[in-house]
């Protein structure tokens, strides 16, 4: 996600910034900028690429005077990377400067009433409206002006504030994404983020929804949307930097774990309006989703694995044939694909190799192909005929958990969509669908908070050798990634399993104490995994059980379970892959592995 800094004192301000945004490069980020107030006007240097781009540009900041500015690294997400898009961002007369970071969901209705008044837009950012909405409400007093610009505003910001003629005071505002603010000597500073202060100051106020602060070189005062002045305590950071980029997580994985409900609610709350989905951002008309006789959707490892679970989705509700195929053999089988085939590419980086190869094989043979990514302009992002972007903010581990359920939750959307378009979905189905949707997640952050739960399961699991994942219908597409996650990051070997497919062979490999994890949320299939869990105890195995609240049942068969809240069958993977990803995560650190960077793993696989 976006970087934002500050700082207001009597040195100056442009190599603070960059540096402050040097410390925040681990959060992701495709453009860079800053902007500094001389004394007369607002100076922007800002340029897409990394941030040597900018240090070259500014002489590391050393060319531009002025004791006050705002610095920002951007992660694309409405609008490629580029340099209009950079941040900051300056209103029509350059009188004021933004840098934000979050989502302004209604920034299209914000942008046409502004534009209808004959304001001009530099850039295809969601940003740009709150700068020029700042200009276009001034009313003299920059905190009424604040209050009335966030009344106007949803979805989630952290914002950054300069005005040309107020070089003595810098404006912040924070609702739904982190903003914390430095406290030095006569010099305060503004970060998204601990790190880019530490070296300076470890005394903070972190500021709460809904707060605006005016920060001087003498002092800050805080807000609230009532224009009350709120007390804030000084919170004082003991963290070293490492543990500040990690927010205080021991790792990545877990910080990215825990973010999971955000990235769900982020993905889809643009997409979800007035209870209907609305996805303008792809380009298939009715009439062309309607001439489709089958669906193709092709990814490699956890994204393939989301490919699964999309064959189960699409099918049952589209009643259109969906084949899930791994990219690198896609390429190679001479596929049976043409005109009448969607395609679905999913990719967190869209920049898997053979993912991007599978796609133009598809392309070529021509196939209309929709890319699900979470990396905007990146290269699947750009060859796809359309794109729809996850919104889970960078991901830093290498076993992806966010990303895969910004993808999953796509999928539903796109299921819900198309489902309307062929007259598949009755209306009562639909708003339960889209309602269910709407509840994930809170109900992933449910499952989160019992994590200790799952990590004491672990601390006697962890020992194991062989692990297998059964699962029937939905469920075993969820045990492919289960199973995945458990061995890429613990180095146990272990297998996902067809529940009903084990008896075939595989059975003979169960013995005492073989750890076996049965998901067991499908309900209309739960007496069949029942009798294959009862299969393998039989024969020694120690049961792992993830079913769902409504057959608490499961608790007394299974030596160990875990029980998700009830939601519709489509969407149970996005509840019950929490349980298996705190699973893998406690079970690889109890053996000490390197959970962040494993083992002959790279987070972006860019060769054949
Ligand atoms: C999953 O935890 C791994 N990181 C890996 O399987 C990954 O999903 C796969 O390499 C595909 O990467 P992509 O989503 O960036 O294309």
């Amino acid at each position: 996600m976006c970087g934002i800094v500050g700082y207001i004192g009597y040195e100056q301000a442009a190599p603070f910034l960059i540096d402050g945004l040097e410390k925040l490069q681990y959060r992701g980020y495709d453009s860079a900028g800053v902007c500094v107030n001389d004394g007369e006007k607002l100076v922007v240097k800002k340029e897409n690429g990394k941030l040597t781009v900018l240090k070259n540009m500014t002489d590391n900041g050393n060319n531009i005077a002025g004791t006050v500015g705002i610095g920002h690294t951007r992660w694309a997400t409405h609008g490629k990377p580029s340099n209009e898009n950079a941040h900051p961002h300056l209103s029509r007369s350059c009188s004021f400067a933004v840098v934000h970071n979050g989502i302004i969901e209604n920034y299209m209705e914000l942008k046409q009433e502004l534009s209808a008044k004959g304001i001009t837009f530099r850039s295809m950012t969601d940003t740009e409206v709150v700068v020029q909405l700042m200009e276009n409400c001034y009313n003299g007093d920059m905190i009424d002006t604040v209050i009335r610009v966030m009344k106007m505003l949803k979805g989630s910001y952290a914002l950054g504030i300069m005005f040309k003629d107020n070089p003595d005071e810098i404006i912040a505002v924070r609702k739904g994404s982190p903003l914390i603010i430095g406290i030095g000597e006569k010099e305060n500073y503004l970060a998204s983020d601990v790190p880019a202060i530490l070296e300076k100051t470890r005394k903070i106020y972190r500021l709460d929804n809904d707060e605006i602060a005016v920060i001087r070189r003498d002092g800050v005062t805080v807000y609230d949307t009532n224009k009350n002045v709120r007390n804030k305590p000084v919170e004082i950071i003991e963290w070293n930097i490492d543990a500040a980029k990690k927010d205080g997580y021991e790792h990545f994985m877990m910080k990215e774990m825990m973010e999971q409900p955000k990235a769900v609610h982020d993905t889809i709350a643009e997409r979800i309006k007035d209870g209907r989905v609305i996805l303008d951002e792809i380009h298939l008309t009715p009439e062309q989703i309607r001439k489709f006789e089958k669906i193709h959707v092709i990814a490699c490892g956890s994204a393939y694995h989301v490919g699964v679970v999309a064959k189960y989705v699409l099918e049952n509700v589209l009643r259109k044939p969906v084949e899930a195929d791994i990219a690198s053999e896609f390429k190679y089988r001479d596929p049976i694909i043409d005109e009448k085939t969607l395609t679905i590419v999913i990719s967190q980086s869209g920049e898997t190799a053979d993912t991007k190869e599978a796609m133009k094989e598809a392309q070529k043979r021509g196939s209309y192909a929709v890319a699900i990514v979470n990396v905007v302009g990146s290269a699947i992002a750009s060859e796809a005929d359309d794109v729809i972007y996850t919104l889970a903010g960078p991901e830093i581990a290498v076993a992806t958990t966010k990303a895969y359920s910004a993808q999953l939750a796509v999928i539903y959307l796109l299921a819900i969509y198309f489902g309307d378009i062929l007259g598949k979905i009755s209306e009562t189905d639909y708003q339960s669908y889209v309602s269910e949707l709407q509840a994930l997640p809170e109900k992933i952050q449910s499952i989160l908070q019992t994590k200790e739960e799952i990590k004491n399961i672990a601390s006697k699991l962890f020992a194991c050798k062989d692990t297998f994942f059964i699962g029937r219908n939905i469920d075993y597409a969820l045990s492919l990634e289960g199973s995945l996650k458990l061995k890429e990051i613990s180095y146990i070997h272990s297998e996902a399993y067809a529940a009903g497919e084990l008896k075939h062979g595989t059975i003979s490999l169960i013995e005492n104490r073989t750890l076996v994890i049965a998901l067991a949320t499908y309900g209309r299939l739960f007496e069949k995994i029942v009798s294959n869990i009862k299969e393998v105890q039989t024969r020694g195995a120690y049961v792992l059980g993830i079913g769902c609240e409504d057959h608490p049942e499961l608790k007394e068969i299974a030596q160990s379970a875990i029980l998700i809240p009830k939601t519709c069958d489509m969407m149970l993977p996005s509840l019950a892959v929490v349980p298996m990803q705190l699973f893998a995560y406690y079970v690889a650190l109890f053996k000490g592995c390197e959970i962040d960077t494993p083992r002959n793993l790279a987070k972006s696989v860019t060769v054949e």
